[in-house]
C-alpha cells in the first residue's frame, strides 16, 4: 500500500445471510483514503455506508477482496491482531454517542486506554487531553445526562483520539443533532484532520460534505465515484 494511505481497499465485498438467502452489502469496492484527510461516505439509506466503516475497523471481515487498515492487511490479521489494532488506533463514533450513562465524561474518554493495560494515571492525563481538543475542558467530572447531545457526542469524540489513535470513524455523527450542534461537530473532526487524524464518516447530510476532502457516494453495495472535493464544492 503507498505511504502515507490510511486505507486502501481493493475488491472489497461483503454479504450478510438472511434466512436462507445472502444479502450483498457491498460489491467491488476499491477506493484509497490518504492519511489525515477527511472522508465522507454518502448514499441512500442500505447503500452499504455503515458496513464500509464496520470493516474499515475491523468490527466485520471482508468475504472478497483485500483491505489495508494502517499498514495492516486486515482480511488477513488474526482476530487477536485485529482486537489489538481496533483498540490501540481506531476510534469509532456512532450517531447516538454510545457513551456508558454510569460513568463520567472522562471515565468514559479513558476507558479504551484503560481496556489495553495503560495505568489510572496516564488514562486520566490522555484523557484530559483529548477532551481539551475537542473543547470539553471543565466538564470531565459530568455524566452524559448532565451535558448536552453536542457535548456527548464531543465526549464519544474524545474517545475515539484519546491515546495514539490516528484513525476516526464516524457512522452518521451529526445524525442526532439539531444543524447548528451537528455544524460544530464537522467542524471538530475537520479540526482533528488538520491536526493529521485521518477521519472517514458516513453523512446524509449535504452541508456535511463541504469539510470532506473526498466523497465517496455508494448506491446498493457499489462505489458510484469517488471524488476530491476541493474546488468542486465550492
Ligand atoms: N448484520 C447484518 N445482517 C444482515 N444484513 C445486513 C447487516 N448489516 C447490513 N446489512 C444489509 O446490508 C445492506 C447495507 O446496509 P448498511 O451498510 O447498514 O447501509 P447504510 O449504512 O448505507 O444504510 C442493507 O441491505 C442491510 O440490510
Ligand atoms: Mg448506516
Amino acid at each position: 500500500m503507498s505511504e502515507n494511505a490510511a486505507i486502501v481497499a481493493t475488491g472489497v465485498g461483503k454479504s450478510f445471510p438472511m434466512g436462507r438467502q445472502t444479502v450483498t452489502a457491498l460489491r467491488d469496492v476499491s477506493l484509497s483514503l490518504p492519511a489525515g484527510t477527511l472522508t465522507a461516505l454518502t448514499g441512500p439509506s442500505g447503500s452499504g455506508k455503515s458496513t464500509l466503516l464496520h470493516l474499515f475497523a475491523g468490527l466485520e471481515r471482508v468475504d472478497s477482496g483485500t483491505l489495508g487498515v494502517l499498514g495492516h492487511q486486515v482480511h488477513a490479521c488474526t482476530p487477536t491482531e485485529l482486537a489489538a489494532l481496533r483498540l490501540g488506533k481506531i476510534g469509532f463514533v456512532h450517531q447516538d454517542f454510545s457513551l456508558l450513562a454510569d460513568l463520567t465524561l472522562i471515565e468514559n474518554v479513558r476507558l479504551p486506554l484503560e481496556a489495553t493495560g495503560t495505568a489510572r494515571g496516564d488514562a486520566t492525563t490522555a484523557a484530559r487531553e483529548a477532551m481539551a481538543r475537542v473543547g470539553l475542558e471543565g466538564l470531565e467530572q459530568r455524566f452524559p445526562a448532565e451535558v448536552s447531545g453536542g457535548q456527548q457526542q464531543r465526549a464519544a469524540i474524545a474517545r475515539a483520539i484519546v491515546g495514539s489513535r490516528t484513525l476516526v470513524l464516524a457512522d452518521e455523527p451529526t445524525g442526532s443533532l439539531d444543524s447548528k450542534t451537528g455544524a460544530e461537530i464537522m467542524g471538530v473532526l475537520a479540526q482533528l484532520r488538520d491536526e493529521g487524524v485521518t477521519v472517514v464518516l458516513s453523512t446524509h447530510n449535504p452541508a456535511n460534505l463541504t469539510h470532506a476532502d473526498h466523497i465517496a457516494v455508494l448506491h446498493d453495495g457499489t462505489l458510484l465515484s469517488f471524488d476530491t472535493a476541493a474546488g468542486d464544492m465550492a
